[in-house]
């Protein structure tokens, strides 16, 4: 709800939170108050506070205000030159060179629903309850005005900002940094969490104290990028998963963009987000318009899991698309770990045969299949050529893979262009390149101009050629190299610096058009794994493929990172091999699947090199994830122990109704002599009664050693040629883990905790006793009896 009372405040209300701004008597906007609900009154005076006397070395605004200087006061817009010295949300350049403006309230608009952000991605109303609110400002002096936008999702304790900056009708100006969203707090005793990260390692989970000082987190790779996500968390330095208030930022966008936090002398903190400063300017013509990309954010009392689950809840009902809601997606079997370039249709089908025995739905042929490309040297660019490995083309593979009973799906890398490409011979200035410098190769290829409305036609005429020829029921778009060497051939030279920006909107332009033409196709984005994982991809595909580490140790990082932000039903994660291709580890397939499961699954190894053993426990496991697959796809997550700080991690989801949960635990390094382990669960009815029980998972018995002796009336020698029979026996005997079953109550399992087996000691083993080792994990089935 958006109310506005008589003293010129506005109070943006959702279910749990309210924020609140007041239009102060110089008419700037001033922050008041974001935080738990409060009654919506017709005075919020008492929020608002100024000094009595003058504040030393600080500069009055005006002489009409007295002690005013707008370096002590919370802003929602600020501005450089008018007594703020913090860092601005706003700087633009007039065509006289001066660069100060001073935005003041003029009017407001409130209307239910909400409008679109034209060219870019943006949350909206679904059948919710949704307000908006928009403020315009005015700079009298330069003739500009700015309006900020603010949606308010109310049962989902959201609310979204954006700003539009419209240019009057005296001269050109130029924008030298635009953020979507500044808010003045008017203490510092916070935490920064951020999402950071690297290839194969991305999301790791960052807690640092605010001081003062200016920190920002940014990308100046034209992708969101694994450096730092666009994501910020301010939270009580106390905050638990449960307890304690919290304030999370995300961005909808996909390029260079920046999250700043700034403490000034006076302990306010100023929080900003948007697209990165940095190497950024935009020329705004007379009358023109200029719209930023929007800020999602949300504030929860009731710690970072709350914080997360408002999260997901808006991006699974409000951002993803429509046709993708809730909407079951397909087991996948993917060929790139299992055969990189190095495939025939032969090898493809008998790995789909394979695939399909084992009850997978969807086959994924990745990188390899057009024009010549063997390796990562050549052909990106031209797509529409299949590649000689194919004798039938693109069309008959897909055709017998359909016939095999598996939907086909296919890799691209549109934004890419290979040096040795025809597409590259025949069009040079459609890359980003500098003609007097060598261009630098990431992956030895370039990048597109996106910027360049010719490149965007040609890749949407031969993309929709290939999905069409393929029968393509799946799409994994992938981009796999930072920017450098930025100019565009297409942009007059004064635009310059307006690259990057139209880079992701000739992007969004191009991913807008094929979502809609290809409404059937399940899109994941990819950029080298998670380099991409934001909010503006997921508004076009609604998966993310979030890491090329598939090592369940490392995994587990990662999915629990990112988890903050992403619900479990963006998130592709993959069993992959053993030793795992990333970081050479030893893996069992049941940890491999069961960190995989909880996200969108998939299988991405050679499945021709398979044991017995790992195939008899890949069917069990893909029964097992068909069963549950909307729980897992779609549950409400709950993080009850972290991997950042601890030896485990354990989470769970439960289902809406809170009927069944499935909770999953995953440990890094076997310890000896471990103690007795209580798990607390969350999230279940604490008057019902449940039955918990183990998912049915077994373990290789080569991981005892010799100890099999200890379990079998003959002499079994594990080493050498006689091993062989060791070799055999757990080839063929799939030897069960411990099984646990109980029944109790919610509040049991929830206030007590479940009690876990004893993990092996050493000093024996039977049926009551965990067998888990490193990098080992348990799955337990929770449902409702009563
Ligand atoms: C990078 C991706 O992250 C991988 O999964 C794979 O698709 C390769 N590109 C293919 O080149």
């Amino acid at each position: 709800m958006i109310y506005v009372n008589n003293n010129n405040e506005f109070h943006l209300s959702t279910a749990n939170t309210s924020y609140i701004m007041k239009v102060l008597k110089s008419n700037h906007l001033s922050h008041l108050y974001y935080g738990r609900r409060i009654k919506d009154r017709n005075d919020y005076s008492n929020l608002y506070r100024s000094y009595a006397t003058p504040v030393g070395n600080e500069t009055d605004y005006s002489k009409k205000c007295n002690n005013y200087s707008l370096n002590v006061t919370n802003l929602e817009i600020a501005t450089y030159g008018k007594s703020d010295y913090g860092e601005p949300s706003l700087q633009i350049e007039m065509e006289d060179n001066s660069r100060v403006s001073d935005f003041l309230y003029q009017s407001h608009i409130i209307y239910e629903g909400n409008k679109q952000l034209i060219g870019l991605p943006h949350t909206f109303q679904n059948e919710d309850k949704v307000e908006s609110l928009e403020i315009t400002l005015y700079d009298q002096i330069v003739d500009v005005y700015v309006v900020l936008i603010y949606k308010v999702f109310y049962d989902r304790d959201i609310i979204t900002r954006s700003m539009k900056i419209i240019n009057g009708e005296s001269s050109k100006i130029k924008i030298e940094k635009a953020m979507s969203l500044n808010i003045d707090f008017e203490n510092n005793n916070y935490d920064l969490i951020t999402l950071e990260g690297k290839w194969i390692r991305e999301k790791h989970i960052q807690k640092q104290r605010l001081k003062k000082g200016v920190y920002y987190i940014n990308s100046k790779r034209f992708t969101s990028s694994a450096d730092h996500n666009p994501f910020m968390c301010l939270a009580d330095i106390d905050v638990t998963e449960d307890y304690g208030s919290c304030y999370g930022f995300a961005l909808i966008y996909s390029g260079n963009h920046q999250g700043l936090v700034e403490v000034n002398p006076h302990n306010r903190t100023r929080i900003q987000m948007g697209i990165n400063p940095f190497d950024f300017s935009w020329i705004l013509d007379e009358k023109k318009e200029f719209q930023t990309p929007e800020v999602i954010m949300t504030y929860s009392y009731r710690g970072l899991g709350d914080m997360s689950r408002n999260f997901h809840n808006a991006i699974n009902y409000n951002l993803i698309p429509k046709q993708w809601q809730f909407r079951k997606r397909p087991l996948l079997y993917n060929s790139w770990e299992a055969v990189y370039f190095d495939f025939n249709e032969k090898k493809l089908l008998k790995l789909a045969k394979m695939a399909k025995e084992l009850g997978m739905e969807l086959f994924v042929l990745d990188d390899g299949w057009f024009k010549g490309r063997n390796d990562d040297t050549t052909s990106l660019g031209d797509w529409i050529e299949d590649n000689k490995k194919l004798p039938n083309g693109l069309a008959g593979l897909s055709s017998k893979i359909n016939e095999l009973g598996l939907q086909f799906g296919i890799w691209v890398e549109p934004e890419m262009i290979s040096k040795e490409s025809d597409l590259y011979r025949r069009h040079p200035n459609w890359v980003i390149k500098l003609d007097n410098r060598e261009s630098s190769l990431g992956r030895n290829q370039l990048m597109l101009d996106m910027a360049n409305p010719n490149v965007i036609s040609y890749l949407y005429n031969q993309l929709s050629s290939v999905f069409k020829r393929g029968k393509v029921r799946y799409v994994k778009w992938d981009m796999n190299r930072s920017v450098t060497d930025i100019y565009s051939s297409y942009l007059p030279k004064h635009r310059q610096k307006e690259l990057a920006h139209r880079y992701i909107l000739g992007l969004y332009d191009l991913i807008g058009r094929l979502k809609n033409d290809f409404e059937d196709i399940l899109f994941e984005s990819c950029a080298s794994g998670g380099n991409r994982y934001d909010l503006g991809m997921l508004y076009y595909m609604p998966q993310t493929w979030a890491s090329d580490n598939t090592d369940p140790g490392e995994r587990m990082n990662i999915q629990y990172g990112s988890s903050l932000l992403y619900p479990l039903s963006t998130l592709g994660a993959h069993v992959g091999s053993n030793p795992s291709h990333q970081v050479l580890r030893q893996n069992n397939i049941e940890s491999r699947f069961n960190v995989a499961c909880f996200g969108l699954l998939g299988y991405e190894l050679n499945l021709n090199n398979l044991s017995n053993f790992e195939k008899k426990a890949i069917k069990k496991q893909v029964e097992f994830y068909k069963k549950h697959r909307k729980l897992l796809q779609f549950g409400t997550f709950y993080r009850i122990k972290s991997p950042f700080n601890s030896n485990h991690a354990v989470w769970m989801v439960v289902s809406k109704d809170k009927d069944e949960a499935l909770l999953g635990y995953y440990q890094k390094l076997q310890e000896s002599n471990e103690n007795l382990e209580t798990v607390k669960l969350k999230g279940l009815d604490k008057n019902a009664s449940y039955h918990l029980e183990s998912r049915e998972q077994y373990m290789n018995i080569e991981r005892f050693g010799e100890l099999i002796n200890d379990y079998v009336p003959f002499n079994v020698k594990t080493n050498g040629l006689r091993g062989i029979v060791h070799k055999t026996i757990s080839d063929n005997y799939m030897f069960k883990n411990d099984v646990q079953k109980i029944d109790t109550f919610g509040d049991s399992l929830m206030y007590a905790g479940f009690k876990l087996l004893q993990q092996f000691n050493g000093a024996g083993f039977n049926e009551n006793v965990r067998y888990i080792g490193d990098f080992g994990s348990r799955i337990y089935y929770i449902k409702r009896f009563q």
